[in-house]
């Protein structure tokens, strides 16, 4: 199973708009996080599409570990 590369070992705090899609960063290699920059490309991974239910502040995981992508669901409490 490929291992994603740890960006950081919290979560990114974004704003986020009702209806909006957004490509959050899986492999961890994106100079955009915790979205997609294309850096993806060759690794094997691929970024998750997701429309944000509402608008306002979520957490993102950034340290790609998630099992609730894209959202961080404290799994780098544990790294
Ligand atoms: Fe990480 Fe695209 S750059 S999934
Ligand atoms: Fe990945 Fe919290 S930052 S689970």
């Amino acid at each position: 199973m490929l291992e994603p590369t740890i960006a950081q070992k919290e979560p990114y705090e974004v704003e986020l708009e009702a209806g909006k899609t957004y490509h959050w960063c899986a492999c961890g290699l994106s100079k955009k996080q915790p979205f997609c920059d294309g850096s993806h490309k060759g690794t094997g991974f691929v970024p998750k599409a997701f429309t944000a239910p509402t608008s306002g502040t979520a957490w993102l995981c950034g340290c790609k570990h998630t099992k609730d992508a894209p959202y961080c669901d404290g799994t780098h409490e544990t790294l």
